[in-house]
């Protein structure tokens, strides 16, 4: 088979999950990544033939997609804030909002700032803070010792150093007021929520990443902000990415631990996503 007889079995297989345009834009990113195929050679060589190993790579990835598992995960990597960032089914995908909360944060940056990334992940949100400034220090903390390994490909890959910690939040400790800027996007999936999600979010994305206890939906947020009153220096930031159900009881936390200049922004969906908030004294 070639090419284009390839894309039209994509097309066929796909056609009621994925709109056309999606589905070329997959089979694109996949000739890509597993053969270096520049996308314009569909249009230039389209009987470009696919030999056996090459087919059946292809036809390996076309099930996994009808069973809905990501197509980040079988690439092993995805685009983040201008960085490629590898990713595997032990690190949430970074979203887009996520980029919007890097984008923000990094109006309020300035040479040197030490910075703290909470429940890291991948390490998307280290790395793209520390590309977009290589004077600040970047230390990244998750629980995980799995997604921690990813981050260190990571950092290695795009040549960044940043200090990973493997560390349960809830644990952290630190008797110095040191920290300028604290950022994090923690798990914010309230349990009964999951009836709204996507298969390919709920069945691969790890459940570690997405939810907070049945008993607690702003969980998560507790030990940051503690972390946060503890360690930022007065008029040092807290960046947050949060669950649209649960600004009030966030707000009031934040309030209650003496941060002011709370400002809540909304992503490009328009939901009120993120809080930024200033330690006080
Ligand atoms: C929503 S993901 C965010 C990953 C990454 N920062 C991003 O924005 O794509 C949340 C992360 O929190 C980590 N995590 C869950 N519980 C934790 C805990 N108690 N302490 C530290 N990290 C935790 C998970 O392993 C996961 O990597």
């Amino acid at each position: 088979m070639n090419i284009l007889e390839f894309r039209s079995l994509f097309r066929k297989n796909l056609f009621s999950k994925f709109e056309l345009n999606e589905i070329d834009f997959i089979y694109k990113n996949l000739l890509k990544s597993f053969f270096c195929f520049e996308p314009t050679v569909l249009g230039l060589n389209p009987k470009t033939n696919l030999n056996k190993t090459q087919q059946s790579k292809l036809n390996h990835a076309l099930s996994l997609i009808k069973k809905d598992y990501p197509i980040q995960y079988i690439t092993g990597t995805t685009k983040f804030h201008d960085i490629e960032i590898l990713v595997n089914s032990n690190v949430l995908i970074p979203r887009p909002e996520t980029e919007e909360l890097v984008n923000w944060a990094i109006e309020s940056i300035k040479d040197d700032y030490n910075i703290y990334d909470l429940c890291t992940g991948s390490g998307c949100i280290a790395l793209a803070l520390k590309k977009n400034n290589p004077s600040i220090t970047l230390t990244g903390i998750d629980i995980s010792k799995k997604a921690i390994s990813v981050a260190k490909k990571n950092s290695q890959n795009l040549n960044l150093q940043v200090n990973w910690i493997i560390q349960d939040i809830n644990k952290i400790n630190t008797n110095k007021s040191s920290i300028d800027l604290i950022i994090s996007n923690p798990p914010y999936v309230y349990p009964t929520e999951r009836k709204n999600m996507h298969p390919r979010v709920l069945d691969y994305e790890p459940s570690i990443a997405l939810f907070t206890p049945i008993s607690d939906p702003i969980y998560y947020y507790r030990f940051c902000i503690s972390f946060a009153k503890k360690s930022l220096r007065t008029g040092g930031k807290l960046f947050l990415e949060i669950n649209p159900n649960y600004i009030d009881e966030i707000e009031n936390l934040l309030m209650k631990s003496n941060f002011s200049n709370v400002i809540l922004k909304r992503d490009f969906n328009g939901k009120k996503r993120m809080i930024r908030a200033e330690k006080y004294e």
